[in-house]
């Protein structure tokens, strides 16, 4: 009971200790705060995103922490110079853009408070790539082939580095929220079949892209803006057909009866206002209402 007794207040002093040396007796809010502030952080890579220039940007993995005088600096592995300072963006994010990255081995990153390291992290910037997101997505309907072409552009066709990407293509319908349906390629085009979507439907459709090679990896980039389509009414030409029929002959005949009646009306009344005594158009006339009938089946 004793030994049992002695180890507990030891181990309530040392916590104590600890603590106090922490800082807990001054201020309890401010330094909990900081006691606790944990400075993990992650970076992603875009190459050649401006002619190039290539892009590097960390941010705190928690992003309650306090960045007030905290700094980002990388080091190794770039053209003839040691180290570089990232700038603070207003988003709390840590940014560089330059043209010093070596594309080979590996570089420190780390977070400094004036001289004093607070985290640091090994990183292989060709494996920290973060694509830009792809762009002009359409839905184009084709009749004749029954399907869907989906297109669209990405400025990774235009680069030297990372022009190898898989494209993620997510498609939903628009009343089914979030039950999206994925499809992985290589190239900027893709058909979609007529039978694999819902007749009449609204959907939307989106692509992002991935790093697909052996030497570049990393993230995904973020989604492209959103493309919304509607499919046709019907997916089958023999339901089209009754429908179409039955329009046409009705128009048809209802055309027939006027014509009909039209002669019928003129030969009794109109004729003998409009010309009264010419025989010759009389002729023409009896011509030009015959042939309706004629028509008439
Ligand atoms: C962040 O830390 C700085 C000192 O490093 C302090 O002056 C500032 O008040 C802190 N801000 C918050 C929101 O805690
Ligand atoms: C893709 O976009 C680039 C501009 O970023 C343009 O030059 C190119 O013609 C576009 N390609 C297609 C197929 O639209
Ligand atoms: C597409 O590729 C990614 C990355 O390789 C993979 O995680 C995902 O499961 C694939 N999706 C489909 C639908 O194949």
């Amino acid at each position: 009971m004793t030994i049992l007794g002695k180890a507990f207040a030891i181990v309530f002093y040392l916590v104590h200790a600890v603590s106090g040396e922490s800082g807990y007796a001054q201020n309890g809010d401010l330094e909990d705060a900081e006691s606790d502030a944990d400075y993990s952080f992650s970076c992603y890579a875009q190459l050649e995103v401006d002619g190039s220039q290539h892009s590097l940007t960390c941010a705190f993995d928690d992003p309650d922490v306090n960045s007030t005088n905290l700094e980002f600096e990388i080091c190794e592995s770039l053209l003839l110079i040691d180290c570089l300072n990232f700038n603070k963006l207003p988003d709390e994010k840590y940014f560089i853009k330059t043209n010093k990255f070596l594309m080979i081995g590996k570089s420190n990153i780390c977070v400094k408070l004036r001289e004093e390291y607070l985290a640091c992290k090994r990183v292989e910037i060709v494996h920290i790539v973060k694509p830009e997101a792809p762009f002009d997505l359409k839905v184009t309907y084709r009749p004749r082939a029954n399907d869907f072409e989906v297109t669209f552009n990405t400025s990774h066709l235009q680069k030297k580095y990372v022009k190898q990407l898989m494209h993620d293509v997510a498609y939903c319908q628009e009343k089914d929220g979030n039950n999206w349906m994925h499809m992985n390629i290589t190239n900027t085009r893709l058909t979609l079949p007529q039978r694999k979507l819902q007749s009449d439907a609204m959907y939307e459709i989106k692509v992002r892209s991935l790093p697909h090679s052996d030497y570049y990896k990393g993230f995904w980039s973020e989604w492209s803006p959103s493309y919304h389509f509607k499919t046709p009414e019907t997916n089958s030409e023999e339901e089209m057909n009754p429908v179409l029929l039955t329009i046409s002959v009705t128009s048809f005949i209802s055309v027939g009866l006027l014509v009909i009646l039209a002669c019928a009306l003129w030969k009794k009344r109109i004729k003998a206002i409009v010309w009264p005594s010419l025989p010759d158009h009389k002729k023409t006339l009896e011509q030009l209402c015959k042939k309706p009938e004629k028509v008439k089946f």
